[in-house]
C-alpha cells in the first residue's frame, strides 16, 4: 500500500520522505492557501523533493479550461499528476489528458458510481473522501469497499486513493479493504508509529541497560 502526504508544506514532506514513509503527495487549493506560497513554486519544490506522483489541482470549471491548466501544470515536472473535480467537465478533461499520457487524479468522489465514471474516463487515481462522508454520518469505508469491488469486477486499473483521512484507524481500515493508496495529513502518518506499550517497553529496557553499566560501542 502506498502512502501520500496530504500537505503543501515542504518541511513536512521532507521529514516524511527522510523516514521513507511516503510515495507521493496530494495538494488541493485549500492546502495551497494554507501554505501562503505561490502555487507553481510549491508544486515545483515538492516535485523536486521526491520522485513519486504529486497531485496539483486545476481550478477551471469547464473541460477546455481544465485541460489547458492541466497541460500547463504537467509541464512543471515529470511527476505532476493533474487533479480534476468529479464533474462531467472534469471527466472530459480527464479523458483528454489521460489519452495524452498525463496522469489524472479525479477528486471529490463521494459515490461508487462517480468512481465508476472516473475509471471509464481513464483516471490514474480516484479520490474518495471518507472523512467528509463520516462528517455527515455516512459510511466512508463502505464507499471504499464498494469501489474496490467494482474495480476488481471489471479489472479497472484506476488506483483507489483513499482521501480525507482523519485517523490511524482510517488508514488501517482502508488498508484492510485494499485501497491502493492512502493520502493523509503528515501528523496522522507519523502517528502510526506510536504505541504506549512501545514507549513503556523502551523505558524499561533503557533503565535495565543503564543498571548494567555497559555501553554498546
Ligand atoms: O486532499 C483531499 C482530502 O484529503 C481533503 O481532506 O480533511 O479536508 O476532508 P479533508
Amino acid at each position: 500500500m502506498k502512502f501520500f502526504a496530504d500537505t503543501a508544506e515542504i518541511d513536512e514532506i521532507n521529514a516524511l520522505n527522510d523516514a521513507g514513509l511516503i510515495d507521493g503527495v496530494t495538494t488541493n487549493p485549500s492546502l495551497i492557501k494554507k501554505s501562503g506560497r505561490p502555487f507553481r513554486d510549491v508544486i515545483s519544490d515538492i516535485c523536486a523533493a521526491l520522485p513519486g506522483p504529486v497531485s496539483a489541482e486545476v481550478t477551471a470549471l469547464d473541460a477546455d479550461g481544465m485541460e489547458a491548466e492541466g497541460r500547463s501544470l504537467a509541464e512543471i515536472a515529470d511527476n505532476v499528476t493533474v487533479k480534476v473535480p468529479l464533474t462531467i467537465d472534469g471527466l472530459k478533461a480527464c479523458r483528454r489528458l489521460s489519452q495524452d499520457g498525463i496522469p489524472v487524479n479525479v477528486t471529490l468522489c463521494f459515490s461508487a458510481n462517480q468512481a465508476l465514471l472516473a475509471a471509464k474516463a481513464g483516471a490514474t487515481f480516484i479520490s474518495p473522501f471518507i472523512g467528509r462522508l463520516d462528517d455527515i454520518h455516512l459510511d466512508g469505508l463502505q464507499l471504499i469497499q464498494e469501489i474496490r469491488t467494482i474495480y476488481d469486477n471489471y479489472q479497472f486499473r484506476t488506483e483507489i486513493l483513499a482521501a480525507s483521512i482523519r485517523s490511524a484507524n482510517h488508514i488501517k481500515d482502508v488498508a484492510l479493504i485494499g485501497a491502493d493508496v492512502a493520502t493523509a495529513p503528515p501528523a496522522v502518518i507519523m502517528g502510526l508509529a506510536n504505541h504506549p506499550l512501545t514507549d513503556k517497553g523502551l523505558d524499561a529496557f533503557l533503565k535495565d541497560w543503564a543498571a548494567t553499566g555497559q555501553s554498546v560501542l
